[in-house]
């Protein structure tokens, strides 16, 4: 099973052993019955392999588990509520105090908040390398370098094997948050770090009905996390959003093709529209990491585009947000759904706006989900909008 669009399909899953049944079952369990007790003392000290309480582990998980593992390369992955808890799995399950995790900004709020805010809490320093740099930004206590493999909502890209080659000759761990690519587009594994996470809530999910996270790395790794993070913490996926998960992940690589279509056609319109002073889209020639997106990302560049209207400001976002008809006003991202954000107000409403000024966030910057519609009706409305709105394509 070479093919990713074949193993999306296949990876974790089979006819259950049980009775056959095709789709992966629903082990809605809290516990296992193990039988006797020297069995059960087995699979508690890990000498037998086999389940005994849903936080520790769930074979509908599991098979979600390796699914994820096998479309990222990596020997081991745990599954989490959200990528939320995800994320502060890692920091809880590696890190400790005295400890600097340093993150190449912009990073999602969300992310950011969680490593200022918790990790100082608990003594592990969070450092900003964006204006310094990587190399120059390590210090001896760094233990941790974190980027996300296209940044939110500027659609900015590090080069992946030079940040994994930085971080090696340091032996700090590398973790990219894979969320905004997906496996389909950008493993990291392949570029040398050592751990891949995702909101599973967005592309993966791909339907905008369950929250859930992931992590993927070394079998070392994947198990102090799921320690920390399951046992300890008890941040563990239900069954229930497994499932989902699972019926997802069978569809992304043709949901991401089409997506990478769709936001293409959307970008390339909005580039050449009059209203509109710049387009961000790894996929247009103007990016000025087009050439590092085209040697980093496979088969496509995408589904988000964001745009900032040439006049207007928030009035003007305004405008053509609220006439929007195809594309629903909402955060989140990755539904098979067309979504636009206005990411000042939102997403990027908690930050500084000295922080929004230095990544961009303007009041007339628009930020788009492209969802897999067909992208000449999705070009139709922001028409429509743009033009409605008092921003005429002539
Ligand atoms: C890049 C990225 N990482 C992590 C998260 C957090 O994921 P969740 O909302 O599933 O907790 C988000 C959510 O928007 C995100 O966009």
């Amino acid at each position: 099973m070479s093919h990713l669009r074949t193993r999306a399909v296949h990876a974790g899953q089979g006819p259950d052993p049980a009775h056959g049944a095709l789709a992966t079952p629903v082990h809605q369990t809290s516990a296992f019955g193990y039988g006797t007790l020297e069995h059960g003392a087995a699979i508690f000290s890990g000498d037998a392999p086999g389940y005994r309480y849903s936080r520790f582990g769930n074979p509908t998980v599991q098979a979600l588990e390796t699914k994820m593992a096998d479309l990222e390369g990596a020997p081991a992955a745990v599954a989490f509520g959200s990528g939320t808890a995800a994320t502060a799995s890692i920091l809880l399950g590696l890190l400790k105090p005295g400890d600097e995790l340093v993150f190449l900004g912009p990073l999602y709020g969300g992310t950011e908040s969680l490593f200022r805010s918790l990790g100082e809490r608990f003594g592990i320093r969070a450092v900003d390398a964006s204006l310094r740099g990587l190399p120059d930004s390590l210090t001896p206590a760094t233990r941790m370098v974190w980027v996300e493999t296209l940044t939110n909502p500027g659609l900015r890209l590090h080069d992946l094997s030079a940040v994994a080659a930085v971080a090696r000759s340091r032996g700090v761990v590398s973790v990219a948050d894979n969320t905004f690519c997906t496996p389909c587009l950008t493993r990291p594994l392949e570029h040398g770090f050592d751990l891949v996470m995702h909101s599973m809530t967005k592309y993966l999910g791909g339907h905008g009905d369950a929250t859930g996270g992931v992590v993927a790395g070394s079998a070392a790794l994947v198990a102090a996390i799921r320690s920390t993070g399951l046992g300890q913490v008890g941040g563990n996926l239900s069954p229930q959003e497994a499932f989902l998960f699972l019926r997802g992940i069978k569809t992304l690589p043709l949901r991401m093709a089409a997506h990478c279509e769709g936001a293409l056609a959307v970008a390339q319109f909005l580039s050449t529209h009059p209203a509109v002073a710049v387009t961000h889209y790894p996929g247009l020639a103007s990016h000025p990491q087009n050439a590092l997106a085209t040697r980093q990302m496979q088969g496509g560049y995408g589904g988000m585009v964001s745009f900032e209207l040439a006049h207007g400001g928030r009035a003007g976002a305004a405008a053509v947000l609220d006439r929007l008809q195809l594309f629903t006003q909402a955060v989140s991202l990755g539904d098979v759904n067309s979504l636009a954000c206005h990411p000042a107000s939102t997403t990027h409403s908690f930050i500084t706006p000295q922080a929004r000024a230095q990544n961009g966030i303007r009041e007339g910057l628009i930020r788009l989900s492209v969802g897999i519609e067909h992208p000449h009706d999705l070009i139709a409305d922001l028409a429509g909008a743009l033009d409605a709105a008092g921003h005429a394509g002539t």
